[in-house]
């Protein structure tokens, strides 16, 4: 059989990169391909590449066995090449229907002005068709991360794509929309579309992929059968060595010990806010579990003065704090790492050492330009070592760098502040296996030099084996706290289930 992509040493580079170095990969018609590595490995470029954003420097990309040269996006859609971003490119002022057409909107009967009515029967279609109960009208600035989502791999279907790439699909959906996207890949898959699916999360692996390949610092390494082939082989060949993984928190003694860093009291904000109350200890890992949707973001929002409070208060070490904007959250020493580092964490268009120090500019400020700049080198080198961030150097452009190293930015700009009380919200999404065991470790060592940390997280094994205590929110309530040593996942899911209505009943 011809495959229906296939690529043959191709190069990429940017200055001071390379990318890509005569890497091979081959797409068959009606199977799932799954491209595995680090952050930082390729996959990405390669698959702009594949979809007309980046051209190559040398290599051949052959479709049905002919040369192809693609020198846009929109040419490699006309080919049946779809691709949802890893990095969401959606327009916030514009509706779901409007972004899912864009540039291609059906017309009025005298071709003038934009048929309304027919773009969102359309996109109501394609959104009915993959269960999702979206109005097309919505703004899609309006949406959580999760819809958002959801309306990339709308608009990708919509193209009626004969090669689908999904560039890290799952990475904001819960268990339920990805039960369901899983769903439309296999749909797509059986009606003999190719699919190129990248992701971090190991497990998803086994469920959807037919074939792996995996790319490790620019090069190929190996294609191999998702099946018969174990996680830890495809880890193996992605890192190269073999990881250090951090022990589980010892689970005896309950770490009541340390002095409070924050109490929270009767919080209520919003519509997923609702009479929150929890303290945090200086030295300790507080986990917040619950579904996507249960309002912690907005607890932490809300505690760091991002969105209005209705009522209660907030004490930091001991003491009534006025927080009604982010800066003021900053002066108390709170700190709060976005899940949605696009749109709260980073300036993309600035360099990697600017976003670092951004947060605490004023420390800098002080000096004089060349000890300045000499200091903010030095601080900046520091954490690209600290996070292993892979960029060329310290100037670059962060919009430049892979996602998984921009969110290893977003750690950097808070831990250079120097919080007593940091909120993580989702630290690891988007992170590869190895530079998430860093980040677990990083968290340890921040509560051992007495930080007191909120992480906030979807994935149960993570919240399981970090936290020395858990609190577990549903419907913008608090419906249980438990200590490390009694939690376990049913435990969790049966309090992150627990609704307001069930419990009365
Ligand atoms: N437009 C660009 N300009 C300069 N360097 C780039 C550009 N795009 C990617 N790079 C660099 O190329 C390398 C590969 O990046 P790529 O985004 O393909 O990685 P990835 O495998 O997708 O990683 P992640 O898992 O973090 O998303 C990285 O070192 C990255 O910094
Ligand atoms: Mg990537």
């Amino acid at each position: 059989m011809i495959p229906l992509v296939s690529v043959n040493r191709l190069s990429k580079s940017f200055p001071g990169v390379r990318a890509l170095h005569e890497v091979q990969f081959e797409l068959m018609a009606g199977e799932v391909h799954a491209l595995m590595g680090e952050n930082g490995a390729g996959k990405s470029t390669l698959m702009k590449i594949l979809a007309g954003v980046y051209t190559r420097d040398s290599g051949d990309i052959l479709h049905d066995g002919q040369p192809v040269e693609f020198m846009s996006p929109r040419e490699a859609q006309a080919m049946g090449v779809g691709i949802i971003h890893q990095e969401l490119q959606l327009m916030n002022h514009l509706t779901v229907a409007q972004n899912m057409f864009i540039g291609r909107e059906p017309r009025g009967r005298l071709g003038l002005f934009l048929d309304e009515d027919k773009l969102n029967a359309q996109a109501r279609e394609i959104l009915t068709s993959m269960h999702l109960r979206l109005d097309p009208r919505a703004m899609v600035g309006s949406l959580t991360v999760a819809s958002q989502q959801m309306v990339e791999i709308a608009k990708a279907l919509s193209f009626d794509s004969r090669v689908l790439i999904m560039d890290e699909p799952t990475s904001a959906l819960n268990d339920a929309e990805i039960a369901e996207l899983f769903r439309i890949i296999r749909q797509q898959r059986d009606r003999g579309v190719g699919i190129i699916y990248i992701s971090h999360k190991m497990d998803e692996l086994k469920q959807i992929a037919d074939r792996v390949t995996v790319l490790r610092d620019g090069e190929y390494v190996a294609t191999v059968s998702a099946r018969d082939t174990s996680v830890e082989a495809i880890i193996g060949m992605m890192v190269g060595r073999t990881l250090t993984d951090v022990a589980p928190t010892p689970r005896t003694a309950d770490k009541d010990t340390g002095e409070v860093a924050l109490e929270v009291k009767h919080l209520t904000a919003g519509a997923l806010v609702k009479d929150v109350s929890f303290t945090l200890r200086k030295g300790e890992i507080l986990g917040f579990a619950g579904l996507m949707g249960a309002g912690r973001t907005e607890v932490a929002r809300a505690v760091f003065g991002a969105d209005p409070v209705e009522s209660g208060e907030i004490l930091v070490h001991g003491v009534k704090a006025a927080i009604r904007k982010p800066s003021d959250a900053v002066a108390h020493g709170i700190g709060y790492l976005s899940e949605d580092r696009k749109r709260f964490g980073l300036a993309t268009g600035m360099d990697v050492e600017s976003n670092i120090v951004m947060s605490n500019l004023r420390k800098f400020l002080s000096l004089n330009f060349f000890l300045r700049r000499a200091r903010i080198r030095r601080t900046a080198s520091h954490f690209i070592d600290l996070l292993s961030i892979r960029t060329p150097s310290a100037t670059q452009q962060v919009g430049l760098l892979s996602g998984g190293n921009q969110q290893k930015v977003v750690i950097a700009k808070w831990l250079e502040r120097d919080c007593d009380v940091l909120f993580f919200d989702e630290p690891t999404r988007g992170i590869d296996v190895g530079a998430k065991s860093e980040i677990y470790k990083l968290l340890r060592s921040l509560a051992g030099q007495g930080k007191a940390i909120v992480m906030i997280s979807s994935e149960l094994p993570e919240i399981l084996r970090m936290s020395d205590r858990i609190v577990v929110m549903c419907e913008g309530r608090i419906t249980g706290e438990l200590p490390a040593v009694d939690a376990t996942q049913e435990r969790i899911m049966q309090l992150a289930t627990q609704r307001e209505t069930l419990k009365a009943a």
